[in-house]
């Protein structure tokens, strides 16, 4: 379920809680069902003090044991069927609290994870994490307690109000100013609070991300002895945090004493004011009792007012923050593209096959027709210029081209752009200028769930999830079995290994892999590769971490998992990169020399001096 499709990032209170109308409309008929029976059980409050008055000028004053017998048992019936209401709404409530969380949750995920890279490299992952715990909480606490005690605290002032005026008029008039200050006072500390509520929570995920990285990187920390340092900065995170929760606490917590002692000097005037009334024959004694009870309950609700007023400006600083998020704008896929299975008749006509044929063409719907193109992994660049931020072109103009069943390596210095260019045939990022085609489509036409499926990449730095080995291998193919995933495993060479650990294949990856190796991690991320049998291959460093003797191990079962498949390789190591039908030499994000390692060697250009340079390291 998707709800906040405008993008629309809240700058104020009235976006945000306009934000929040489609998840409300959802439960509107319970929300009216709950309202009903809130206001019920506070009318039935308010009424059975009513009654005081004439409970005791008709029933004690003229000891009517009776009728007194019979006020009583109405009144305790009456307060019961308010008890009743108030279960059910307190239970409905928590219920719909849940259900809405549960939505916004589930939301905000799906949101997450349509974000552009650019988001992730831009936000700590701490403070995105916050979203989900910090800041869902105190909305769920705000709602949980809110709603209900908003409405039944709302009714009991109004019904208050219209019962005072009933029973005198005049001495109405010095509660309702009271009542006025209160609730500018109110307001006063509310304004304030938000403020600081607001900083409180920017707080919170800024020191949930501190934490989370130090965590990460708890190896390096204590390699470099970073520990007195990483307190003070921590201290720093927590001092702002602290300053930003007292701030906004002392305003909210000077709200209530304030007003309940406002509340007392009212009754106090009232009540003396109330019994001259009574010694003057204006007012009956009964009345006046309820009256003072009336008054004495006015705190109650204006207290309950100003606690829900603080919960919910703690819950809009959360609810900013989280559809600020969901406001983030998505990644964008305009691409019609897309990939399908098909069969090919004997005069080479591509028909689209709704069974799984193990071919597959790149449909391609024009105005009035749609071509199937077979996929067949033949990527080129066309000037392709491109930069991370705008103002700084990382990829000044590159051109190359990769036929279907090539091999192509990258080489170059630390920075010069290889992952940057394999970035771009994903799709992770879009360039500036000129074009990237794939079996020759411009990529931006293509659905991008579908260009990806049709390309498996080892990535540079292998991530691996909470779960089982075999899950973290199929992780390349949903679909692949037990025995694909084994013989996936067997071509990357990490068979050997995973039988060795103790539980084998479901023995449980911990937190990104930390109980295995480096190479072992990067032969399973291999493994994740081969199980995906896609037409083209991204290997980033994928043997960097592997050492010579198990490199050549496994680079008979690299070849077989190459064979047949465009190839793009990065390896530093360049004994990795020589049987390759092309070499690219990049620096500073141009293309440089373009051979294979014969030429290139011949040549005495860049890559026979980084050639020689790696022997001389050798
Ligand atoms: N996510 C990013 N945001 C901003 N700049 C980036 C990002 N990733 C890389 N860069 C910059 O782009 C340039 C090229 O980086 P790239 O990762 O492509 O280098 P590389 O050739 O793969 O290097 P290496 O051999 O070290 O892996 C670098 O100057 C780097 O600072
Ligand atoms: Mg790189």
């Amino acid at each position: 379920m998707k709800q906040n499709k405008s993008h629309q990032v809240p700058s104020d209170k009235l976006t945000t809680l306009r934000c929040f109308i489609p998840y409300l409309a959802k439960y509107r008929f319970s929300f009216c069902f709950i309202a009903l029976l809130v206001i019920f059980s506070a009318a039935v409050n308010l009424y059975g003090t009513y009654l005081i008055a004439p409970i005791i000028n008709h029933y004690i004053l003229p000891h009517n044991y009776d009728g007194l017998l019979q006020a009583v048992l109405f009144m305790c019936g009456m307060y019961a069927l308010g008890v009743l209401s108030t279960a059910v709404y307190k239970q409905r409530m928590t219920r719909i609290a849940q259900a809405v969380i549960f939505d916004i949750r589930a939301d905000l995920f799906e949101h997450l994870q349509t974000l552009p890279l650019e988001f992730f490299d831009t936000h700590t992952h701490g403070d995105i994490m916050s979203h989900f715990t910090n800041d869902l909480d105190v909305l769920q606490d705000a709602f949980h307690n809110c709603f209900d005690n908003i409405i039944q605290s709302f009714t009991i002032i109004c019904g208050t109000l219209i019962a005072i005026f009933i029973l005198n008029w005049k001495l109405s008039c010095i509660v309702a100013t009271f009542m006025l200050m209160m609730t500018c006072l109110i307001q006063f500390y509310g304004k304030r609070s938000k403020h600081y509520f607001r900083i409180q929570q920017k707080a919170m995920g800024e020191l949930n991300g501190y934490i989370e990285e130090l965590v990460e990187g708890s190896k390096v920390v204590k390699v470099f002895q970073h520990e007195t340092q990483s307190m003070q900065d921590f201290n720093e995170h927590n001092e702002t945090l602290r300053h930003a929760s007292a701030q906004a606490l002392t305003y909210a917590g000077r709200t209530i004493p304030t007003v309940v002692s406002l509340s007392y000097v009212n009754y106090a005037i009232v009540a003396s004011i109330g019994g001259f009334f009574v010694l003057a024959n204006q007012l009956q004694l009964g009345e006046l009792s309820a009256y003072l009870i009336y008054v004495r309950q006015t705190a109650m609700p204006i207290n309950q007012f100003t606690q829900q007023l603080n919960f919910i400006l703690a819950a809009l600083a959360g609810a900013q923050r989280i559809f600020t998020l969901m406001g983030q704008i998505s990644e964008t896929d305009e691409g019609k593209v897309t990939l399908a299975q098909v069969t090919s008749s004997a005069h080479g006509r591509i028909c689209e096959s709704d069974t799984h044929t193990g071919q597959w063409a790149w449909r391609h719907p024009h105005e009035d027709h749609v071509e199937y193109v077979p996929l067949a992994g033949d990527v080129r660049f066309h000037n392709v210029v491109f930069g991370y931020r705008s103002d700084r072109d990382i990829l000044k103009g590159i051109s190359l081209y990769a036929k279907p069943g090539q091999k192509i390596a990258f080489v170059g210095s630390t920075g010069a752009g290889k992952t940057t260019i394999i970035n771009l045939i994903n799709r992770f990022y879009d360039i500036s200028q000129g074009s990237i085609t794939y079996d020759g489509i411009d990529v931006k036409l293509i659905r991008k769930a579908d260009l990806r499926r049709s390309i498996a990449v080892v990535l540079q730095d292998t991530h691996l999830f909470s779960t089982s080995i075999l899950e973290n291998i199929r992780y390349g193919n949903l679909q692949a079995n037990d025995e694909q995933i084994i013989e996936a495993a067997k071509l990357a060479n990490a068979h050997s290994f995973i039988r060795r650990l103790p539980q084998g294949y479901h023995t449980q990856v911990q937190s990104n892999g930390s109980n295995l190796s480096q190479g072992q991690r990067q032969l399973l991320a291999i493994a994740r590769a081969a199980v995906c049998d896609p037409p083209v291959l991204i290997l980033d460093e994928a043997t960097s971490s592997i050492d010579t003797r198990t490199e050549k191990l496994i680079e008979k079962g690299m070849d077989q998992l190459m064979e047949g498949r465009t190839v793009f390789v990065i390896a530093h190591r360049l004994s990795t990169v020589r049987n390759a039908d092309a070499i690219i030499v990049l620096d500073h994000g141009k293309i440089i020399e373009r051979g294979s390692h014969e030429e290139l060697i011949q040549r005495k250009g860049r890559y026979y001096q980084l050639y020689n340079g790696q022997f001389e390291l050798e």
